[in-house]
């Protein structure tokens, strides 16, 4: 891996882009060895992206849809010369080529405490819900490495937070989201710091 990390962050079509920002942040100001190489949307209108170019970070727009996403993705990963992926918001399994490309380098953030509340269709309002329908004294948020199934890779880190009597679900992802932005940093500080 190079010194600075380049990384590639993916974004879904809802994302709002507070985890890109907070590690662009973290590149920008020296508390991780890393720059933002590129920001990877689904679809022109995702309000991340529009964040992205606000902080004057490189966008694309590529359609996972399409039949050469996998092909797009590692020409770019190669032009721009990525060492990792973050997936922030981004919702769809990474297909098999890509990973092939990127072994143990995808990461993902999860808002709540994997292996629980995890999967597919398991994202934004859905997963606190659930996690308060579950009757959990705490929540949190978990990084992890990527692999072909949905939330089920090696844990980086996770970081926990009570779960507060009275909290909705809106309640408690904004006190996850404040977590969040220290984990995806913090994890990728390990996980480049490893590997010096
Ligand atoms: C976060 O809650 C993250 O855990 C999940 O998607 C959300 C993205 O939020 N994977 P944002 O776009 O980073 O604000």
């Amino acid at each position: 891996m190079q010194l600075p990390a380049r990384l590639a962050i993916f974004v879904g079509p809802r994302s709002q882009g507070s985890n890109m920002r907070a590690i662009a942040e973290a590149c920008a100001n020296g508390s991780i060895p890393a720059v933002v190489a590129r920001v990877v949307a689904p679809t022109g209108n995702a309000p991340a992206l529009a964040a992205a170019r606000s902080l004057g970070l490189p966008v694309i727009v590529i359609d996972p849809d399409t039949a050469d996403f996998s092909e797009r993705i590692l020409e770019l990963a190669e032009e721009d010369s990525w060492d990792l992926i973050c997936l922030a918001g981004y919702l769809r399994l990474i297909p098999s080529e890509v990973l092939d490309r990127f072994p143990r380098r995808v990461l993902n953030i999860h808002p709540a405490l994997l292996p629980r509340f995890g999967g597919k269709g398991m994202y934004g309002r859905r997963v606190h819900q659930a996690v308060l329908e579950a009757g959990e004294a705490e929540s949190g948020c978990t990084v992890h490495r990527v692999d072909d199934r949905y939330d089920e890779g090696e844990i980086v880190l996770q970081l926990r937070c009570p779960v507060m009597p009275g909290d909705t679900a809106e309640s408690l992802a904004e006190r996850v989201a404040r977590l969040e932005h220290e984990a995806f940093p913090a994890a990728l500080r390990m996980v480049i710091e490893s590997e010096h």
